[in-house]
């Protein structure tokens, strides 16, 4: 099951199954390889992160501070998320049964892949497979898989101008910004490995979305909680880039159990769910975009992974996250990631990281005879 519509809002997703769905939908153009699919490790999640546990994904990341339960007072927002989570919890009724009292499984593994895995965030390179197969290729000593139908630019997204022209419109885009963010400063400066570098609200300001738009273009961008960051979209980066606001969506991220991975909190404290705004350009001829949604996931253990929110397999078969976006695209539409980590088919992805989670590593691969 890769996407249930639980109530007209509620949404359930299975991140693995969705991306594993990719890659059993087409061959490899290695025909001794016949699957793969992301190791199961990543989303072993079955206690909260602020329980008790073991280690964190990061060598020497900030500790999990002890939970101190004062009665918190919630705002209205995280209010309305914690009462969508608790209608979860009344519909879900299939959830796993667990022996596992702690996250080590998935810890451990992030742990030894940040360890093993080398990424040059500096190394400008770009790439693509205009095939309709996936396929393995090695660059800079690591394997990569590559689904069909995309192209990626492993460039600062400031540089946007350098591979794209005014006539790459897309229906689709979805922007993961690295906002500027404590947390992610002190883990990189414990783990350079771990963190990623950051950018401040005016470098986004100044990427050129506006040119990549048109009347039926439909924008996801995630947002942290922080109210700087809300305010810069909601008040600078949609004037600047022509989108006016249509849905402000959650990503509440829970365990296999069902419960947040970590306490709803007061504002400003660290929350189990994220923001993804849903813009439209100031012209657009789209109604009708639900504007509120909360999307339930367990959350791959990789720090700021995001669940793909569109994925479209083969050629005119779309498949959607959460089906929300089915009545408003072409048949096969094209999409543009910013602040990429993954390629997915019929995107164009941009990042400093660009093919970071495509490594092999993290799959497992089967061959015809055995699995590697
Ligand atoms: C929040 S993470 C994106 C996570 C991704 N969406 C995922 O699901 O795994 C932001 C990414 O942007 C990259 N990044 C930071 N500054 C960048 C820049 N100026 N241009 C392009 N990518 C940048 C970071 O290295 C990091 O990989």
């Amino acid at each position: 099951m890769t996407c249930s519509n639980l109530t007209e809002n509620i949404v359930f997703l299975n991140h693995k199954s969705f991306v594993d769905g990719i890659y059993s939908s087409y061959q490899f153009h290695d025909s001794a390889l016949e699957s793969a699919a992301l190791r199961s490790e990543l989303f072993h999640v079955v206690v909260p992160y602020d329980a008790k546990s073991t280690r964190d994904e990061t060598e020497g990341a900030p500790k999990a501070k002890k939970l101190k339960r004062a009665a918190a007072s919630f705002d209205e927002i995280t209010l309305k998320v914690k009462d969508k989570h608790d209608e979860y919890v009344s519909f879900n009724k299939n959830v796993e049964t667990l022996t596992e009292d702690n996250n080590k499984i998935a810890l451990e593994f992030i742990y030894e892949f940040n360890r093993n895995a080398h990424y040059n965030v500096d190394k400008v390179f770009n790439g693509g497979n205009d095939s309709q197969f996936i396929v393995k290729t090695t660059m800079h000593d690591e394997d990569y898989i590559i689904p069909p139908n995309c192209r990626f630019f492993n460039s600062d997204v400031r540089n946007l101008n350098n591979f794209l022209t005014h006539e790459d419109k897309f229906d689709f885009i979805v922007l993961d910004p690295p906002w500027w963010n404590k947390y992610i400063r002190r883990v990189k400066a414990v783990n350079e490995k771990s963190g990623y570098r950051m950018l401040d609200n005016e470098s986004l300001k100044g990427i050129p979305l506006e040119n990549h738009v048109h009347d039926r273009t439909i924008v996801a961008i995630w947002c942290t909680n922080s109210p700087s960051h809300i305010d810069a979209i909601e008040q600078q980066l949609c004037a600047k880039w022509n989108l006016k606001l249509v849905g402000s969506w959650y990503w509440i991220k829970i365990t296999k159990h069902g419960s947040p991975v970590c306490a709803f909190n007061e504002t400003n404290k660290k929350q189990p769910y994220e923001r993804l705004f849903i813009a439209v350009t100031t012209d657009s001829s789209i109604k009708d975009i639900p504007s509120e949604k909360y999307i339930f996931s367990v959350p791959c253990a990789i720090h700021s992974n995001k669940p793909p929110l569109l994925v479209t397999i083969l050629n005119n078969l779309l498949c959607f996250i959460t089906e929300l976006f089915t009545d408003f695209f072409p048949e096969r539409p094209k999409c543009l990631e910013l602040f990429a980590r993954n390629v997915y088919p019929n995107f164009t992805s941009i990042g400093t990281e660009v093919l970071k989670l495509q490594n092999t590593r993290l799959f497992q691969l089967s061959s015809k005879h055995e699995v590697q």
